[in-house]
């Protein structure tokens, strides 16, 4: 909060995002609604973000999409959270079905999403995608501008993720001299398949208003720079990693992203996490001496799930004394439900995981073990903690933060992560991890093997040297050094604009 603090100064902090930090929701349903419940942060950096701004008192303005967002705000469409004491403002935007269709659902999910993770043949770039991608941007960028209108000082302005590419350049235009912060949570794309989107050069002239473009890793900076050099007439500067493009100066900074690691070894060790273990492991009749892996993610189709399973098939297949004994569990989240590939991938993993089950299943043992029930963070964690092989086989992910859960839960008898080579993350736990390609299922099944075999000594070696890493670079780290290089670049900016 002190390093956020340095840079705001007496100027107000704005962060947007399409999901918001609280969502009020009637606890009944539509005929008896009753009383109004608050949602709580879920994802680690609604979690992280959340005590800065109450730290600076800033403004978080987001999509209200709670049934009962509306009956709580002002007539600035404002709430004062956290609901037991308040210290800053949730503005929400509000989105018509159209936006929730296009923006969302539309251009955000199925053109940017698989567009960056490289999946164009599942893009489905629609007119009226993108002209209300358009349009909510628009949105959001006039609620940030509406919520900095008094504010006597120029704001700073920090955007997450794919859904708000645009929403710079039109705050830009309205305040020339705020400091505008942009963080892409997922990768970015090599040029040649950039381009496949018929929109790149708008999208790069939205994120060139920013004065700081921020991702996961060097890589995806580099693929950036690519882009924005074979697409724009800007002028790229390798050496300080920054772009010049229509008079402003843009920096671009690899700032991978962690998790509150200390908070999640304490969730290991946490009675609840003891309780729900003990529940857990009765129901399904896994015992002490039993081997277990683990899988936890949203039911989508970047997280490897399909190959992943084949690859365990293949492991009991080759591995017949490991039946009976080996078990897997898939924690699953349905996501995005009502976009076509993310149905039929619920459907697929659930078929997938009953054939497996009738094929290899006996009366007092299940090979897979399958959940899509909302687990509190104690449960994950004591899952993570049990589990002998954390397995993060995504086929592409920009960082992902579940081998870092799983690292830190690390707690008792050190665990091995199974971790794909293409996931973010590899970059920063790839020395400790056992690395595994999510396409390549005879490969895949060794690493299982491979991993399964390694000694106690060598397992709490690679354990310690991972912790160290996800506790060395959590995710105050992440925002000290985001906020430590915007604090740089607008002093940079400062001097330009004085000399
Ligand atoms: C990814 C994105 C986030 C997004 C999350 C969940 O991690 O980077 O911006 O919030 O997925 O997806 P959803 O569509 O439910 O927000």
């Amino acid at each position: 909060a002190e390093t956020v603090a340095d840079l705001c100064e007496d100027r107000e902090l704005v962060v947007a995002s399409n999901r918001q930090p609280y969502s009020h929701n009637y606890e009944g349903e539509t005929d008896d609604r009753g009383a109004i419940d608050v949602d709580r942060p879920a994802g680690g950096l609604t979690a992280a973000l959340d005590p800065v701004m109450q730290a600076v008192e800033g403004t978080w303005v987001a999509w209200g999409d709670g049934d009962a967002d509306r009956e709580v705000v002002g007539p600035d469409d404002t709430v004062a959270v956290p609901p037991e004491d308040p210290a800053y403002d949730l503005k929400r935007v509000w989105l018509t079905d159209e936006q929730v269709e296009g923006y969302y659902r539309g251009y955000s999910n199925q053109v940017l999403w698989p567009l960056c993770h490289l999946d164009t043949a599942k893009m489905t770039p629609r007119e009226e995608f993108w002209r209300e991608y358009r349009e909510t941007n628009a949105d959001f960028a006039d609620a940030i501008l509406d919520s900095t209108d008094d504010a006597g000082s120029d704001p700073v302005v920090w955007f997450q993720d794919y859904h708000l590419a645009l929403a710079p350049r039109r705050v830009r235009n309205a305040r020339p001299d705020a400091f505008l912060a942009h963080f892409w949570h997922i990768p970015w794309p090599s040029r040649d398949v950039f381009r496949a989107c018929p929109q790149y050069e708008q999208l790069l002239d939205g994120l060139l208003a920013n004065d700081l473009v921020g991702f996961h890793t060097e890589d995806y900076c580099r693929n950036f720079l690519d882009c924005v050099e074979a697409a724009t007439d800007a002028r790229v500067d390798r050496a300080s990693s920054s772009v010049s493009y229509r008079g402003h100066r843009t920096f671009v900074r690899s700032f991978p992203l962690g998790i509150d690691a200390s908070r999640q070894a304490d969730l290991a060790e946490s009675d609840e996490a003891d309780e729900w273990w003990a529940e857990f492991s009765e129901t399904h009749g896994i015992d002490p001496s039993d081997t277990l892996a683990v899988g936890v993610e949203r039911l989508d189709y970047t997280k490897g799930i399909e190959q992943r399973l084949a690859a365990l098939e293949r492991f009991w297949a080759d591995n017949p004394e490991r039946r009976g004994e080996f078990t897997y569990v898939q924690k699953g989240t349905e996501s995005r439900s009502g976009i076509e590939a993310y149905d039929r991938l619920q459907d697929r993993v659930a078929a997938e995981i009953e054939r497996i089950n009738d094929r290899f299943g006996t009366d007092d043992w299940t090979p897979v073990i399958y959940t899509t029930d909302h687990l509190p963070g104690a449960a994950i964690a004591a899952l993570y903690r049990e589990a002998d092989l954390g397995l993060v086989t995504p086929v592409r992910d920009g960082m992902n933060l579940v081998a870092k859960e799983y690292v830190a839960a690390q707690t008792r008898d050190p665990g091995v992560l199974v971790l794909s080579e293409l996931a973010g993350a590899t970059d920063q736990l790839g020395d400790g991890a056992v690395l595994v390609h999510p396409y390549d299922t005879p490969g895949f099944a060794d690493g299982i093997a491979e991993a399964l075999s390694l000694s106690l000594a060598e397992r709490r070696t690679r354990v310690a040297d991972l912790q160290r890493e996800v506790h060395a670079k959590d995710v105050y780290e992440w925002l000290e050094s985001t906020f430590e290089t915007a604090a740089a670049v607008e002093r940079g900016r400062r001097s330009l604009r004085q000399s």
